[in-house]
């Protein structure tokens, strides 16, 4: 064990023993991906790259290809436009790819482009990628007031603790986390509890699946500040019927190190992501909580293609071509990452949502 992952289960154990020697789910992982200093976000290792030969564990679209910023420009411009507002705010922007495609694109159209990230270490990255554009970044560790803005996310919901539910022989647990002595390791141990998924899910049999208290009161926060623009997020999931679906009965709950994916937080920790899918109907209903309307949702594959991507292409080299085509690819991110929109006031069609838009699966 490093001397990194060693600090950080003694800090997970601390924190555990204050709480009666069991964790619940979500703040074990707060603690694994967040801990100051630490946690895997927190700590200065690259986490997102293209090849495991930079020590990255992941990619994101942004880093796959500077093709999914300049048609995200086109959706950003059209907000701003529609929504009368000069600013961009971004939420977990990683190194900073996505912000610099972006400012690259849009120019002078974005006065301030603001970002809020919980890591420190990644905020240090974002600077020397946003160099250039100095004048224009600046980055904030509270959510204002008032928010006149464009607001982007991509990759972030999914990065936000979950909280597990297990039903076993028809009852319903809360999955924690506890210590184990004689094995010097972490341990699952479900408590009873009176919440389940929002959804029935019928039959039976045993049933893991996580639930996003943190993630949907993340969406009212910001939606309750939003004033005037939108709000675009980006992420793997799917709509309530298909993520409470009788057959996904595993979860999604995932980790990912050196590019390759396993199933268990609880080995390895700090060192790997540790990342859940999105229910995007419990993402829309916190929105419609605090006044906001559904703009439109689609694919990404959609909504990249109605943002112009494949006009983009046109004179791109063979291997940008290559990369860009794995943003649409069905097999790739097409299909399973999905984009919300959601905006106050006056209702307006979004270009990347003109065709395949889906909100009505919500
Ligand atoms: C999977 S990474 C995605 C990074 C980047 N958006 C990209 O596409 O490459 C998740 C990011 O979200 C940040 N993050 C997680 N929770 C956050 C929160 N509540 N507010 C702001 N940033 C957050 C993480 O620190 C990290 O930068």
């Amino acid at each position: 064990m490093t001397a990194q992952a060693s600090l950080l289960t003694t800090k997970i154990k601390q924190f555990m023993q204050a709480a009666g020697d069991w964790l619940p789910f979500d703040r074990f992982m707060a603690l694994a991906l967040y801990a100051p200093s630490l946690g895997y976000y927190s700590a200065s290792q690259q986490q997102i790259g293209r090849m495991p030969a930079s020590g990255s564990d992941f990619v994101t679209a942004p880093e796959m290809s500077s093709y999914f910023g300049t048609s995200l420009a086109r959706s950003v411009k059209e907000a701003l436009v529609q929504t009368h507002t000069h600013a961009v705010l971004e939420f977990g922007a990683g190194n900073g790819t996505l912000a610099l495609q972006l400012l690259s694109a849009l120019g002078e159209q974005v006065q301030s482009y603001t970002i809020v990230e919980v890591s420190a270490a990644l905020r240090e990255r974002q600077a020397q990628t946003l160099a250039a554009f100095a004048a224009q970044v600046r980055w904030v560790s509270v959510l204002p007031d008032s928010i006149q803005a464009v607001v982007l996310g991509n990759e972030v919901l999914d990065a936000m603790p979950v909280r597990l539910l297990q039903r076993t022989a028809g009852v319903w647990y809360e999955r924690g986390v506890v210590w184990t002595e004689a094995e010097s390791c972490f341990d699952w141990q479900d408590r009873p509890t009176d919440d389940c998924p929002p959804v029935e899910i019928a039959g039976e049999y045993d049933y893991l699946t996580e639930i996003h208290p943190q993630a949907e009161s993340f969406v009212r926060s910001v939606g309750e500040r939003l004033q005037r623009g939108a709000i675009f997020l980006i992420d793997y999931g799917f709509p309530e019927a298909e993520y409470y679906h009788e057959q996904r009965h595993m979860g999604t709950l995932m980790c990912h190190q050196a590019h390759l994916s396993d199933s268990d937080p609880l080995q390895d920790v700090g060192r790997k992501d540790i990342t859940a899918h999105i229910n995007f109907t419990g993402v829309a209903l916190a929105a419609r909580e605090v006044g906001l309307e559904v703009l439109g949702y689609t694919s990404q594959a959609h909504f990249l293609i109605n943002s112009g991507l494949l006009g983009l292409l046109e004179n791109a080299s063979m291997q940008d071509k290559a990369m860009a085509q794995k943003l649409m690819l069905e097999h790739e991110m097409g299909e399973l990452f999905k984009v919300i929109a959601l905006g106050r006031g006056e209702i307006w069609q979004p270009l990347g949502f003109v065709q395949g838009d889906r909100t009505h699966r919500l």
